[in-house]
């Protein structure tokens, strides 16, 4: 299969292309390189650097592929808050250019990163597709409002799409050759290795008094390569006739902030003293995906599911940046 993967220099983007390739997929990438590196392209797979709101681009390259897969956007929730408008601009309204390019040649198939950042506060866990999707901040607004508008095009245009909501995405290329670099880094996993490659004492977790086994923010973490085969299994579902429709994608199981400093340091053999500091708005106790719908479904099953083994892989990608 050709397919467009807009993004493909960011983090999830650059393995999952990996991961396609070695599917025997081709590749076009499409990357601003914002926040992407191009070093972190494959070599195999083609690079356009440009953007997403660029319409004569996106015809271009929607004209060239059998599918897309939309990665690109910006993703840092602190940000989002302070700079909304910078958010529905580059997370719904330049890839509006996407939709717009494939409606123009009859639609197509599209599967698109969504994130568990539209469910909100949860009512209740494990979190099921059918929840109500209440973000509360302005990324997941954003990222829900782009959800909303390929539904539009798939009852107006015959668009063929699969939505995915990953959880909490962690990990490394097994090898350490790619991982997560983001600047400034919010995720937890990657700021705790981080503090312990530079020596750092103290490491802060915000909030320690949430009704969880041990008062720190419990979290879902899904391995990238098991995150990057789950749209290899989408592309191909839409690929063979089957049905669209929206996945939740994570491992089932909840980590607090304080197993994952543990998890840390015995993988590391560094140790770095915990700080309590106060909670962060919006931060919801308990964040944990029920993705029977994706095993059902896709037969998608995390492989790559223990912590250690997260936190493992992500050190090898972290002390090769040294
Ligand atoms: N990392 C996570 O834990 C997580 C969780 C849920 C959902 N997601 C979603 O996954 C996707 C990828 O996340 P990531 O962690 O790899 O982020 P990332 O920042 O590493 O990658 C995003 C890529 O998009 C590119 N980009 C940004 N704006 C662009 C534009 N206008 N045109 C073209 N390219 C543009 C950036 O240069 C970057 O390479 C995002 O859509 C995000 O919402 C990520």
């Amino acid at each position: 299969m050709r397919i467009l993967v807009t993004g493909g220099a960011g983090y999830i983007g650059s393995i999952t292309v990996r991961h396609l390739l070695d599917r025997g997929h081709q590749i076009t990438v499409l990357d601003s390189l914002e926040r992407g590196r191009r070093g972190s392209v494959d070599g195999r797979a083609a690079l356009e650097v440009g953007d997403v709101g660029d319409r004569p681009l996106l015809e271009r390259l929607v004209a060239e592929c059998d599918a897309v897969l939309h990665l690109a956007g910006l993703i840092d929730v602190a940000e989002s808050q302070a700079d909304p408008g910078r958010y529905f601009d580059v997370n719904v309204a330049r890839p509006l250019a996407l939709l717009r390019a494939m409606a123009a040649r009859g639609a197509g198939r599209l599967v698109f990163s969504s994130t568990a950042a539209v469910y909100g506060v949860p009512d209740a866990v494990p979190i099921t597709e059918d929840a109500p999707a209440l973000p509360v901040n302005a990324y997941g607004a954003s990222k829900l409002m782009f959800e909303q508008m390929i539904e539009r095009f798939e009852s107006a245009h015959g668009l063929r799409a699969i939505r995915l909501r990953y959880f909490n995405v962690a990990g490394a290329w097994p090898d350490g050759s790619l991982g997560e670099a983001h600047d400034p880094e919010t995720h937890i996993i990657p700021r705790v290795l981080q503090a312990m490659k530079r020596g750092e004492d103290t490491f802060e977790v915000f909030g320690d008094d949430y009704p969880t086994p041990d008062g720190t923010c419990v979290r879902d973490y899904l391995h990238v390569q098991d995150l990057a085969r789950a749209h290899a299994l989408a592309l191909e579902r839409l690929g063979e006739g089957g049905e669209g429709g929206v996945f939740n994608l994570g491992n089932g199981r909840g980590f607090s902030n304080l197993e994952v400093v543990n998890t840390c340091a015995s993988v590391t053999g560094r140790r770095v003293r915990v700080v309590m500091g106060p909670r962060r708005p919006g931060d919801p106790a308990t964040l944990v995906a029920s993705s029977e719908r994706a095993r059902g479904v896709l037969g998608w099953r995390p492989e790559r599911d223990t912590l250690d083994l997260i936190v493992e892989e992500a050190w090898r990608w972290h002390q090769n940046r040294l």
